[in-house]
This record gives C-alpha cells, structure tokens and sequence, in this order.
C-alpha cells in the first residue's frame, strides 16, 4: 500500500512547497521562490520516487516585509491541478477553520479526492495571525479556535457519510439542508491531518485528526509526548499517525552540511520574519501562549522569545523544525532514532527543493531502504 497510510515504517513527505522560503527563516539567494513549474518538478519528481504526500501551508500574507511567504499558491485549487500531474503521491490541502466552511470544504476536497482516485486528504488548521485572518474581516478567537475545530469536524464529518440532509444548529454554525453530492473515494472520507501544539490544540488532534504533527526537541520528551498523544487518542478510540516536521541539510562530508547549514540558517538569517513570527503569535495566542503548558509548546515558545537558548542552534532555523543534518548515512540513523521514538514519519523542509531533493532520492531513499525504514517503490 502507498502513501500516508502505506507500508513504510518511515514516511516521508514535501512541507511547504507552495510558499516563498517554504519553512526556513533564510534569506541565502537560492531561497525556495515557489515557482509554480518548480512546484510542479519537485512533486512529481518525489511522487515517481514513492514519497508519501506533500504537504502545503496555508497562507495569506508574508512574514511581515519578509520574503518568508510573500508568495504562496492557494492550497485547495493547486491540490485539484497537482492531483491531475501525479499517480501516487498524497495531495494534502490545508483549510484554516475560521476561513473556510465546513460544507464549502467538503465539496472541494471530494473534487481532490476524485480526481486523484482517492489519494486527497486535508491538514485542519485553526490559526494563529490574526492579522491573516483580519484580511478576510474574520475575528480569530485565541482561546476557542478548538472549539469552532470541533464543531467543524462534526459537520465535514456528517457531510462524508452521505445520508439524508440534515440541519445543524450548534455554537459556531447555523447551517440548512445540508447535503453533499458525490461522495469522496476513500472511506469513511479522506484523512484528516492536525499540526497543534499547544494543550488544547493536542487534545483537539488527538479526538479529529488520523495523522498529528509534533515536533522533537529532546527525545525524551519527545518519547513522552508521543506517548501522551497516543494515550489522549486512545480515550477517543483512536490511533494516529505521528509525524514531525525536520529541515534537511544532506551533503557527501558532514562538514559540507555544517558549513551549508551555518550559511543559510546563520549568516543568511531573516531576523525579520523570525520577529514577525514571534510578535503575531505571541499577540494573537496571548492567553495560549502565556500558558504553554506542555513541553513542545514551551520548546517552540521558547525558541520564538530566544532562538540561540532554546533547543536550535541558529536564527534562521524555524522554531520547533526538527533537523536532520550530515552525510545520507549520518541522516538515516537520525531517522532510525525518529523511528524508535515512535514517529511515523516527517514532513521534509530544504532551502532549495530542486537543488537538494535529487541528492536526497538518490542517495537517502536507498539508504532507508537497506536500513528497514522504506521499501523498494514500485508505484501504485
Ligand atoms: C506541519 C505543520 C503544518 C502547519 N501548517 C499550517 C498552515 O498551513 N497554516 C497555519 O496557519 N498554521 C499551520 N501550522 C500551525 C499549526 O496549525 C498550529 O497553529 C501551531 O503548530 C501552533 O499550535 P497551536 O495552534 O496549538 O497553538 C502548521 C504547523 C505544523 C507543525
């Protein structure tokens, strides 16, 4: 079996491709530009290899005067045109709750789905600029953007099992005659994918999402947190898989990688978008964020407030991005220690996709592969 769900020990997915600068704080030239036929390059070219999905951010506006983001392709309409490109990868689209409705989401997710035959999914995401949100004239409420999560799930959730049409008359929506027509191709309906990390943000992953993001900072708290995700999804009956989000720096000598590293996420540091970051964060999620309650959150907090005190190393890291760095062997024994911690997989972060993934497929995929984490691709 392929994709999110397959085989594989260890699944591996693009993050971010839609976007300028994807998820690095660098301003080094050969910066990711999300070029659309690049986009298109570099997913097909992993979908030929047996890369599981690619992931996009939803996004509205740059990281303040930033490159980070200035440009960035709308998540819903280039996951119908990637989908029609490809043959096996997982095309993900990400919806942010409080912008985009539960009934409008369905129906173009089950477009996905269908021209993929069956390989759409969708990341739920609740916000955390509200400025983004402020572009749409849409308050985003810090403190109850789970709960609007929750109900929103219970309707796109309804909509996928078909059945007669229905009302729905709760907190956040009053909705009439609900119906949706086709259904989506995988059932009960596509995947669902939650990248939260504070408390109440984990808890909500844990009831909705079959895939939660995480992040690793130390292992054993990440072998804590992934045991306490796992626990809170077992109240719910449920089993997700459990990824992280981890930049790639793999050249043929570990020093090439440390000096490519020190370069992009040093000397090219965007102190710009890394305060923009921090200050709309903090803003919006003052409450939130004044709790952080949990290790991940205090980690990424903490990064954000003081990035050479926290658990990175550099300013043009982005806070709570694992990172993989060295040889493809030094990178497939991190992968094996990701694994044992009990990670699914990772979602992949490059300065430069079509720079550095050929290396990465070339050389990493069969290194995985003799190391257990992958099997020999075959196609779907
Ligand atoms: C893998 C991953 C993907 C994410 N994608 C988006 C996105 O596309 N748009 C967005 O606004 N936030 C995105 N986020 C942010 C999360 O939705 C979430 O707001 C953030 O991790 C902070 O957690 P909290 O909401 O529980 O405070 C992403 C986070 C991760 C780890």
């Amino acid at each position: 079996m392929a994709g999110i769900f397959g085989d594989n020990k260890f699944k591996l997915g693009l993050f971010g491709v839609n976007c300028s600068a994807s998820c690095t704080f660098s301003n080094a030239p050969e910066r990711w530009p999300a070029e659309w036929d690049e986009i298109v390059e570099v997913v097909q070219l992993s979908d030929r290899a047996g890369i599981e999905f690619t992931l996009p951010i939803a996004r509205w506006r740059a990281l303040g005067e930033s490159y980070v983001w200035r440009r960035s392709f709308e998540t819903f309409t280039q996951a119908a045109a990637l989908a029609a490109l490809t043959k096996n990868i997982n095309i993900v689209v990400t919806a942010h709750v409080p912008l985009i409705q539960p009934v409008y989401a369905a129906k173009s997710i089950i477009t996905v789905d269908h021209v993929s035959k069956g390989r759409a999914a969708i990341n739920l995401v609740c916000g955390w600029n509200a400025q983004e949100f402020a572009m749409h004239g849409v308050h985003l409420d810090g403190d109850r953007r789970y709960e609007q999560g929750d109900e929103w799930v219970e309707i796109f959730n309804k909509l996928m099992e078909g059945g007669p049409d229905f009302d729905w008359d709760g907190e956040f929506y009053h909705l009439k005659h609900l119906t949706t027509d086709p259904l989506p191709v995988q059932k009960p309906r596509p995947p669902i994918i939650s990248a939260a990390s504070s408390s109440t943000g984990q808890d909500f992953a844990a009831r909705r999402a079959d895939v939660l993001f995480t992040a690793v900072h130390n292992y054993d708290a990440t072998r804590e947190t992934v045991s306490r995700l796992q626990g809170l999804a077992a109240k719910y009956n449920r089993k997700p898989a459990i990824f992280v989000e981890t930049a790639f720096v793999v050249r043929p000598t570990r020093k090439e990688a440390e000096d490519f590293y020190y370069y992009m996420a040093e000397e090219h540091a965007d102190p710009e978008a890394l305060a923009y970051f921090q200050s709309r964060k903090i803003e919006t999620l003052a409450s939130a964020t004044a709790k952080a309650d949990i290790e991940v959150d205090r980690n990424i907090v903490e990064n954000m407030r003081n990035p050479r005190n926290g658990s990175q190393k550099y300013a043009g890291h982005f806070p709570g991005m694992h990172l993989c760095l060295g040889t493809p062997d030094d990178v497939v024994e991190e992968m094996q220690r990701m694994h044992a911690l009990g990670l699914d997989g990772t979602a992949v972060v490059m300065l430069n996709y079509k720079n550095e993934l050929p290396y990465f497929i070339e050389e990493v995929l069969p290194r995985m592969e003799r190391a257990g984490l992958r099997n020999p691709f075959k196609g779907a």
